[in-house]
Order: C-alpha cells, then sequence, then structure tokens
C-alpha cells in the first residue's frame, strides 16, 4: 500500500517549498495540486469562459486534459499536451484560480485524477482539502500556516527574487486577504485543518526547521504503523 502525505493550507504558508524538500528526501512524488487549478484557470483565460457559468465550465472541463510531469525532480503541468508551467504563477491566473476552485465542476474534473495518482505510487500531495477530501485516509495530515504578515513578507520576497517589483506589500496583504476569504469560505471543499492534521505554524520557522520537523512526523507514523 502507498503511503500518502497531505499537506494544505493558505497561500504563502511555505507549503510548496517544503513539501518539495520533504517529498525530495524521503523520495517521495510531489504532486502540487494548486499547480493542477491553475492550469485550469489558464485554459479558461486563454478560451474567455466566464466562470460564474457552471454548464460552460462543465463544457470546457471535457475539453481540458491535465497530466503531470517531472523535469529534474521538478513538477511540470502539462494542460492538452502544452506544459503551460511557466505561465500559472501570474497574480491574473492566481486571482482566477482562487474564483474557479469554488466551482464544483473543476473539483470534481480533478479529483479523480489527484486520488488515482496517490493510489499509485507514495505521494506527498500539496493543496487545501487533501487531507479533508482527496485524501481522507492518508497517513500523515499536516496544515502549515503563518501569520497573514509573515505569508504576505514571503509573497513579496518571492515576486522580488524573480525580477518583479510591480506589486506592493499593502496590494499582495490584501490579495492574500481575498483569497483567503474565498478558499476559506467556499461552499465545496473549503480550506479547513482535517480534526486529524498536525497544526504547523511556520510564522518564526526556518524552511530547515520545518522540513526536519514534518519528516520526524513521518517518522513516528512510519515506526507506529
Ligand atoms: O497553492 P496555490 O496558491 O498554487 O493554489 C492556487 C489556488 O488554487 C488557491 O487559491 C486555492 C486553489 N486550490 C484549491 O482550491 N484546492 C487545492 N487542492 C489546491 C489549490
Amino acid at each position: 500500500m502507498s503511503f500518502n502525505i497531505a499537506v494544505d493550507g493558505p497561500a504563502g504558508a511555505g507549503k510548496s517549498t517544503i513539501a518539495r524538500k520533504v517529498a525530495k528526501k524521503l523520495k517521495f512524488i510531489y504532486v502540487d495540486t494548486g499547480a493542477m487549478y491553475r492550469a485550469m484557470a489558464v485554459y479558461m483565460l486563454r478560451s474567455h469562459v466566464d466562470c460564474t457559468d457552471e454548464a460552460a465550465l462543465e463544457e470546457a472541463c471535457r475539453k481540458i486534459s491535465i497530466e503531470l510531469a517531472y523535469e529534474d525532480g521538478e513538477q511540470q503541468v502539462i494542460l492538452n499536451g502544452e506544459n503551460v508551467t511557466p505561465y500559472i504563477r501570474t497574480e491574473e491566473v492566481s486571482q482566477m484560480t482562487s474564483r474557479l476552485s469554488a466551482r464544483p465542476a473543476v473539483r470534481a474534473a480533478l479529483l479523480n485524477l489527484q486520488r488515482r495518482l496517490a493510489e499509485e505510487q507514495d505521494v506527498l500531495m500539496d493543496g487545501r482539502d487533501i487531507g479533508t477530501q482527496v485524501l481522507p485516509d492518508a497517513q500523515l495530515k499536516i496544515y502549515l500556516t503563518a501569520s497573514p504578515a509573515a505569508r504576505a513578507k514571503r509573497r513579496y520576497l518571492e515576486y522580488l527574487e524573480k525580477g518583479d517589483n510591480t506589486h506592493s506589500l499593502e496590494e499582495i496583504e490584501r490579495t492574500i486577504a481575498e483569497r483567503d476569504e474565498r478558499d476559506m469560505n467556499r461552499e465545496i471543499a473549503p480550506l479547513k485543518q482535517a480534526d486529524d492534521a498536525v497544526l504547523v505554524d511556520t510564522s518564526d520557522m526556518g524552511i530547515e526547521e520545518v522540513t526536519s520537523h514534518i519528516i520526524s512526523l513521518y517518522e513516528e507514523k512510519k515506526a507506529a504503523a
């Protein structure tokens, strides 16, 4: 049986950086489900699909195929045969993704694919609803969070590192708060800590510290299994 680790939490808590490191150390496949939702958003933006129209979304979802590939261990998301990874991290795509991910048609389209990936191999999957909906039987569940100010500062520094100085800290704080509000209060699969998830607050923790903490939680679970 495969071992599954579910990592959920809000934007900017450090999920993808930490999940990637933990997966590498444990030799697990890392599945970034946010990237799958983002690829869907790229499709909807390019095809001008009205994301408030459920029927139009259902029809669009039937035309979408999403696959994951790995290049030098890095997840690539393939939308209808095209690697769209370079286009998924813009502010426009982030906002569209957050809206889109509240829609039942979109969530249904990705749920089975995500479950199948976890059945086949040891995976560490990160997202918003992994511990609560996608992999409710995951052997280890982590809820990774940090204060809104810490999260906004991290995103701000990420943009600067990429050479993008067009976003102020205030703007990022506002957009993070908007996304939190939507992700936590949507009707379907809202972001919330699973009852059996371990809460890890990364506000005052470094990447290495969080990584080794999660690895020790994994080792405890593995020893108890
Ligand atoms: O983790 P991220 O920032 O790449 O996620 C982008 C958006 O996708 C985020 O606003 C919430 C949504 N999402 C989701 O609803 N469920 C998931 N499992 C992963 C992401």
